[in-house]
Order: C-alpha cells, then structure tokens, then sequence
C-alpha cells in the first residue's frame, strides 16, 4: 500500500508532462542552436534535481499521512525532535550544497550566453566586398519587431534616439533573416514601451526597454523558420505582437542581402501606377519604400513614429506583426486578409489607432484597395514554397 503513493505521484506527473504538445512553435525543449542548447543542458538537471526533491517530499508527506491517519489519540504527542543536532545539520547542508552546485553551473551558463564571439562573414554589399560582424539591431515597437542591418557594423552609429534611427542597408519588419552557422549580435531597444524578444529555439528572453540598447545573441545551426513571441505585456495587442527568424545557408543569405539592399522597382501595370499614387497620398506619412519617400525620412515620423518599411514586403511571409500570413500555402497571395486589413485595420488587429499606435482605419474606397494590393504586389520578391510553408501563422 505504502508503495503505491509515489508511484500514484509519478502517474499524475506523467500525465501532466504529456500535455505538453508535441511540434509547439514556442517550444522552450527544443534548441535548435548552440545557445539555446547550452540553456537545455542547464535546465534539464534542474528539473531533475527539482523532480526529485519534490518526490521526496510529497512522497514522504503522503506516507506519514497514511500511516498514522487513523491516529486520532490526542494524549500522545509524536516523539519531538526539536534540537536534533544530527537532523538539523543535515536539512541545512544538504540543500546549500545542491544550490551550490546548481548556481556554479548556472554562472558557468550565463558567461558563455554572454560571451561575445569574434565572427566576420565574407559579403558583398552593393558590389563591395564587405567583412560583416553579424549584428542587427532589433527595434520593438507596439506592435511589431522591427530588424535593421547596418553592414559596416555599429561604431559611429548612434541607437540612442530610437524614433529617428540612422538609415540602414536593410529595414525588415517581423521577421528577421540570419545566416545559419554564425552567431548574430543583436541590439534590442524600443520604440515606445518594454517588450521583450523571445525565439526560444535560438535563445532565451530579453527585454527590449527604450532609452536601452541591450545586448544579446542568436544561432541557428540549420536552414529553416524559428517562430517567436513578445513576452513582456506591452498593451492591447501584446498577443498578437509575434516574429520570425528565418534562418539561411549563408549563399542564400548573400543572395536575400542582393535583393533587399535594392529600392523598390517601379511598377508598370497601371493598376498598379494607380496603387502607388494611392500609396503616396495615404500611406507614405508612416511606410517607408526605399526608391519611394525614403529620400526625406519626415515622412515616417509623423503619424505612428514608425511603421513597417515596405520596400521588399513580398519577401515575407506575414505582415500585421506576424499574425496574418501573407501567402496562402500553394504560393498565391491571401488576398482576402490583405484587404481586409487595408480596409480596416483595428478591425482586424485592436489597436489605439486615435492615439497613434498601430494602423489607423484609412477609409479607403475599393477601388483604392485593389489599386494598393496591386502595388504592394510589386513591391519584393515572393520566397521559396519550403519558407512559405514553414513559416505559416495559425
Ligand atoms: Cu510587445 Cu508584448
């Protein structure tokens, strides 16, 4: 009898364990590089330890409970061990050693994740050969995560002032695109309120705060799509503020630099001419396209501080801060979401439009909205299928 409760324990932490679901895009069990992994190998020891200690305990508190749980006598007080020197030593001792031990190789862990790697990437940048340090500055905002690339690397270039950033060789929005193999530095700072930026594949968390630029790194070991999540509550759509690393062989990677380095192209449907007038007169006072109003960058200041740069917005795969998915999975555009979210935009993601953060509803006609998802068309090129595909938001 007696030897059923722990086992009774271990079923219900058995079960509790398998519902975990399996696949998870926000899997914490998972690491998919050598960060994330050294905070694994940290942290399964833990919870064994912890496992076991919980077991000892609970499982010594439901034999004494059973044993004496008829026991109603109230003459006789258990045997007192008050004083116990043997005891006592022994509840103190063993505890601060497990700590102990436990907080050695949590230092151990915390330098190596802090620790900075000498990296320099062979790139061509516009023609030039470029030694790239891989870092990208990563910019929350309410919200969406904005990436900025600067490839002659961060000396001179000044963070402080987040709503006026200086121009940088690439500005993508929600989803951030690394070569695989190397440790990318990241800076993390804020438009507006803390967030905090988390891809648990790659790394833990780190708070984004304005007025900081705090330090932290990333790798991926393998070509593919890491999913994560703002995990510092940041107002109304804190849930709905989600982004992406896209992870890439590095010639694949030269090849996106290649792309995105360029300004948009002009479109040459008139539908599409027409969309981009539209684009001028509505959305210009807040989107930036390079080749488009990026000349006087006033233009991006003056409703919302900042909004996504849309010079190469086809080549992602989602667009309201990651929470629509901007291809349907055979490749087509999801059109249906894109004008719904042109039509009206608190609609579908809530926002405080009248105090100026997030997409306000512009009052658009439909002819203007198919004008506009005609030009947004021309505007970058569509990924491969497989990042399509894995990069899918529910
Ligand atoms: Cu940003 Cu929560």
């Amino acid at each position: 009898m007696v030897r059923k409760i722990p086992a009774g324990l271990v079923l219900v932490l058995v079960t509790l364990a398998s519902g975990c679901a399996s696949g998870a895009e926000l899997d914490t069990l998972k690491p998919q590089g050598p960060i994330a992994r050294s905070i694994d190998t940290l942290s399964d020891p833990v919870f064994l330890i912890a496992g076991l200690v919980f077991l000892i305990i609970f499982g010594a508190t439901a034999v004494i409970w059973w044993r004496f749980r008829d026991d109603h006598s109230d003459e006789e007080f258990p045997e007192q061990v008050h004083g116990n020197l043997k005891l006592e030593l022994l509840w103190t001792v063993v505890p601060t050693v497990i700590l102990a031990v436990i907080a050695v190789f949590t230092l151990m862990t915390l330098s190596e994740i802090n620790g900075r790697e000498d990296n320099a990437m062979a790139l061509s940048v516009d023609g030039a050969a470029v030694s790239w340090e891989p870092e990208i500055v990563v910019v929350g905002q309410q919200w969406w995560w904005e990436y900025r690339y600067y490839f002659d690397g961060l000396d001179g270039i000044d963070l402080s002032d987040t709503r006026h950033l200086p121009p940088a060789d690439i500005v993508t929005g929600t989803q951030m695109v690394i070569p695989v193999g190397e440790e990318i530095e990241l800076k993390i700072t804020s438009r507006d309120v803390i967030h905090s930026h988390w891809i648990p594949a790659l790394n833990g968390k780190r708070d984004a705060v304005p007025g900081r630029v705090s330090p932290w790194k990333l790798e991926a070991e393998k070509p593919g799509v890491y999913f994560g999540q703002c995990t510092e509550f940041c107002g109304l759509s804190h849930s709905r503020m989600r982004m992406q690393v896209v992870a890439m062989t590095p010639e694949d990677f030269q090849a996106w630099v290649d792309r995105q380095i360029q300004p948009a192209v002009a479109p040459e449907s008139e539908v599409a001419i027409r969309g981009r007038a539209t684009f001028e007169a509505q959305c210009t006072r807040c989107h930036v396209v390079n080749g488009l109003n990026d000349e006087d960058f006033k233009g991006a200041d003056l409703e919302s501080n900042a909004a996504p740069n849309l010079t190469h917005f086809m080549s992602r795969t989602m667009f309201a801060g990651g929470i629509f998915n901007l291809y349907e999975p055979d490749g087509s555009l999801n059109r249906t979401q894109l004008e719904a979210w042109l039509r009206n935009a608190p609609a579908e993601k809530p926002a405080y439009a009248q105090g100026r953060r997030g997409m306000p509803n512009m009052g658009l006609d439909e002819g203007q909205i198919d004008d506009l998802v005609a030009y947004l068309q021309t505007l970058g090129k569509t990924p491969p299928l497989e990042i399509i595909a894995a990069s899918e938001v529910d």
